[in-house]
C-alpha cells in the first residue's frame, strides 16, 4: 500500500541535489488524480502504459510485506539503483536514414536451438501466489500465448508438476519450451530429486543459480520477518556444476555470472550458455549491472558471445534496456520484478507486459536505426562512460582467456 505523496520522497527530494526517483515518472499519478481512482486499490489494466507502472500498482494493491519481498534488494540497494539508472550512461549514436521497415520480421530469435517470437523472458522468481492465486500459472500462459521462454522458480508457488501439466502443446513452434531453475543444497539428494522431477516434466534445460552462496543482507524483507527463498545453501562451487552436469543431459546453463573471469570458467567446463545477473541486486550490494557486466566480458573476452548463447537480467525495464544488451551481443533478455508485479492483473496483466515489451523494443530499435535486432552493432552506443572504468584484464589472464576460447568449440 502506498500513498500519493510520501513525506520521505519529499524529503529526500529536498535534500538530495539529485533525487533518485523510485519509479520514472510515467505520468500515471497525476492521471490517476483526474479520475475515479481509489487510492490503495489496483489501477485499470488499461492505464499500464509503461512497464515501471506495475510496480506502482502493485505497491499500491498488495499487502506491505508481500510487495516487500517482491521489491527487496541486498543493503543499501545501492546495486538495485544502479541496475536501473546505469542505463543512462549510454547514449544512442542513431545512423539515419536507415530502412528500418522490416525491423518487425527481425523480433523472432534462436536461443540454445528453439524459436522464440522475441528475444525475452520471464525470469525465474519465487512466490508468485502474493500477486494472483494462479500465480506461475499465468507465466505459463502468457509465454506460450506469446511464444517467449519461461524460466521456473524452484521456489515457485506452484510444484514443477503443476507447471509442466500447464505447458501447451500448441504454441506456433509447437510444443511449449521453458526451462528450470535449480539452487545448489547441502542436502544434494533434494537436487538430484528436483532434477529428476523437472526432467520428467520435459524442462529443456537447467538455470543453475550461482550467486546464492549464503543468505543475503534484505534489510527491506527483514522488517516483514520475509526470509530468503535461498537460505544458506552449503558449499558452491564448480564442483557441484560438474556434479550436477553430469546428473543429467539437459544443458545446465550458471546463472549471475558478474565477471568475464567466470565467463570463461563456465565456458571451460562446458557451459553451453551463461547467465549474466546481479540477481536484480538481491545478493550482494555493489556488484554490477547487466550492461557493465556485458560490457566487461565484451570489452576482454567478446569472443564469448560467438561460443556460447548469453541470457542477461536485472532492471530491464524499457525496449531501449533491451537493446543496449543485445548490442553486446546478448541473446536473452529476461525481467524479475516486472512479471510478478504485472501478475497482480492475472494473466492479462502478464501478457500485456510482454506485448508493452516487444512494441517497445521494434519502435526504439527503428527509432535507433536498428535494421536487424540479430545483428545489432555496438556502435549503435557511445560506452565511453563505462570504458573509463571497466576491468581489463592483466597479460596472464590474456594468456588463460586466449587458451580457453581456442579450446571451445562453438556449442
Ligand atoms: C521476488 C523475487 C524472487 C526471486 N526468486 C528467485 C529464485 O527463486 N531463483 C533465482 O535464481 N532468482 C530469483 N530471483 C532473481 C530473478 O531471477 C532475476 O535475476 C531478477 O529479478 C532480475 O532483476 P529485476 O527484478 O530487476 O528484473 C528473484 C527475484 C525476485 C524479484
Amino acid at each position: 500500500m502506498r500513498s500519493f505523496i510520501t513525506i520521505s520522497s519529499l524529503v529526500s527530494a529536498v535534500l538530495a541535489a539529485e533525487p533518485w526517483l523510485e519509479e520514472p515518472d510515467t505520468g500515471l499519478v497525476n492521471y490517476l488524480a483526474s479520475t475515479n481512482y481509489t487510492e490503495n486499490s489496483l489501477p485499470l489494466l488499461k492505464d499500464m502504459r509503461a512497464i515501471p507502472d506495475f510496480d506502482w500498482a502493485a505497491e499500491a494493491y498488495l499487502g506491505d510485506q508481500q510487495y516487500a519481498f517482491y521489491r527487496t534488494a541486498a543493503a543499501g540497494e545501492w546495486s538495485y539503483r544502479n541496475n536501473l539508472d546505469i542505463w543512462a550512461k549510454i547514449k544512442f549514436r542513431t545512423r539515419m536514414l536507415n530502412d528500418v521497415s522490416r525491423l518487425n520480421e527481425t523480433l523472432p530469435v534462436i536461443f540454445m536451438g528453439y524459436n522464440f517470437s522475441a528475444p525475452i523472458f520471464i525470469a525465474p522468481a519465487a512466490r508468485g501466489v502474493y500477486g494472483d492465486e494462479r500465480a506461475e500459472l499465468n507465466f505459463v500462459d502468457a509465454a506460450a500465448s506469446e511464444n517467449i521462454l519461461y524460466t521456473a522458480s524452484i521456489y515457485a508457488s506452484k510444484s514443477i508438476e503443476e507447471l509442466g501439466a500447464q505447458k501447451h502443446n500448441d504454441t506456433m513452434n509447437g510444443p511449449q519450451v521453458a526451462f528450470q531453475q535449480i539452487y545448489g543444497n547441502s542436502n544434494e539428494s533434494v537436487i538430484w530429486e528436483q532434477i529428476a522431477r523437472a526432467e520428467a516434466q520435459n524442462a529443456k534445460a537447467f538455470v543453475f543459480t550461482i550467486d546464492a552462496p549464503a543468505t543475503s543482507t534484505r534489510h527491506r524483507a527483514a522488517r516483514y520477518d520475509t526470509t530468503n527463498a535461498n537460505a544458506a545453501t552449503g558449499a558452491l562451487t564448480w564442483d557441484l556444476y560438474d556434479r550436477i552436469k553430469n546428473r543429467t543431459k539437459l544443458p545446465v546453463i550458471p546463472k549471475g555470472i558478474t565477471t568475464v573471469d567466470d565467463a570463461l570458467v563456465a565456458i571451460e567446463k562446458g557451459a553451453p550458455a551463461i547467465y549474466i545477473s546481479n540477481h536484480g541486486g538481491r545478493q550482494l550490494d555493489h556488484s554490477p549491472s547487466p550492461l557493465e557486466i556485458a560490457h566487461e566480458i565484451y570489452k576482454n573476452a567478446p569472443e564469448v558471445f560467438t561460443k556460447v548463447d548469453v541470457m542477461a537480467d536485472s532492471g530491464v525495464r524499457y525496449g531501449t534496456d533491451v537493446l543496449k544488451l543485445l548490442a553486446f551481443g546478448v541473446k536473452m533478455v529476461g525481467m524479475g520484478r516486472p512479471f510478478m508485479f504485472a501478475n497482480c492483473y492475472g494473466l492479462e496483466g502478464v501478457t500485456k507486459l510482454i506485448q508493452i515489451m516487444k512494441n517497445e523494443i521494434v519502435s526504439d530499435g527503428a527509432q535507433a536505426g536498428i535494421t536487424d535486432l540479430r545483428n545489432v552493432a555496438p556502435k549503435i552506443f557511445n560506452t565511453r562512460a563505462l570504458d573509463n572504468t571497466v576491468y581489463l584484464m592483466d597479460d596472464e589472464e590474456i594468456e588463460v582467456k586466449n587458451r580457453v576460447i581456442a579450446n571451445t568449440k562453438k556449442h
